[in-house]
């Protein structure tokens, strides 16, 4: 597997089983992740593009209907486990890439992206993830992007972390590489119950506010507000880790 390739192999097999035990710890964020949500979407049909487990459109989907997509079939296995377990019934799962959506175009009035499920390619490719959410969604209907903030993240940068949470032992290590805008991880995850290490880099091309509005305007998605935080903080360059964009399709 090619370095470039890490996203096939970060949410599948031990890296799967390691995110849902850090995901199972994360309910109150996901509820307040939730709430802001069903505040700013519309009615409607909604895309949770790179659904992940399931862990907010499972939430989501009691009140409108959803559609998780995401490429990890181990992510997907556990998104349809936690829906079954919640008795959703408005709530459809797909596999497929993001670069590629099988859908046609204009269907859905909302198209979220959550949790920095976005700059995993080269920058052609990332571009044409954003074509792509812009094409299925219907005019006026709202996009919300989440992702990190590199002015917060250079601000407090870490070199190293050491993390101990339940069964693993987290070891991350990070650089940035400024000619290509990138962060590039270093995960070490140790299972303490048997001593299993699993190792994988992972690498997040570096998008600031300016850029993804630009990114977006050139896909006729429209920034109408932007929040440094799930609980409507307004976007600070300096002290918000996140950068949540709610755009709007334009005709
Ligand atoms: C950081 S997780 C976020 C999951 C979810 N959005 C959440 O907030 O819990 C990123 C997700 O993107 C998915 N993903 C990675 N590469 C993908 C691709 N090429 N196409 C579709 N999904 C992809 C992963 O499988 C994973 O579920």
């Amino acid at each position: 597997m090619q370095m470039h390739d890490w996203y096939k192999k970060m949410f599948e097999g031990k890296f799967g089983e390691f995110w849902l035990k850090q995901i199972e710890g994360w309910g109150e964020t996901s509820e307040l992740q939730a709430s802001f949500l069903r505040e700013i979407l519309e009615k409607g049909l909604t895309l949770d593009h790179c659904c992940g487990p399931g862990r907010i459109s499972v939430l989501l989907a009691d009140s409108m209907p959803v559609v998780g997509l995401d490429l990890s079939r181990f992510f997907l296995q556990a998104a349809k486990k936690k829906a079954k377990q919640a008795g959703r019934e408005n709530f459809y799962l797909i596999r497929a890439d993001m670069r590629h959506l099988p859908f046609k175009h204009g269907v859905f009035d909302n198209v979220m992206n959550l949790w920095t499920s976005f700059g995993y390619f080269s920058d052609e490719e990332n571009r044409m993830v954003i074509r792509e959410v812009s094409r299925v969604l219907q005019s006026g209907g709202t996009f919300v992007l989440d992702m990190f903030n590199p002015g917060w993240m250079v601000r407090n940068f870490r070199e190293r972390d050491w993390d101990e949470n339940g069964q693993y032992l987290t070891l991350e290590e990070r650089s940035i590489h400024w000619k290509e805008k990138k962060l590039k991880t270093r995960w070490i995850i140790i299972d303490k119950r048997n001593g299993e290490i699993n190792e994988i880099t992972i690498d997040l091309k570096l998008y600031d506010l300016e850029e993804l509005k630009e990114l977006l305007g050139e896909e006729k998605l429209e920034t109408v507000k932007v929040y440094g935080s799930f609980k409507k903080e307004e976007f600070n360059e300096a002290k918000s880790n996140r950068i949540i964009i709610i755009s709007r399709k334009q005709q």
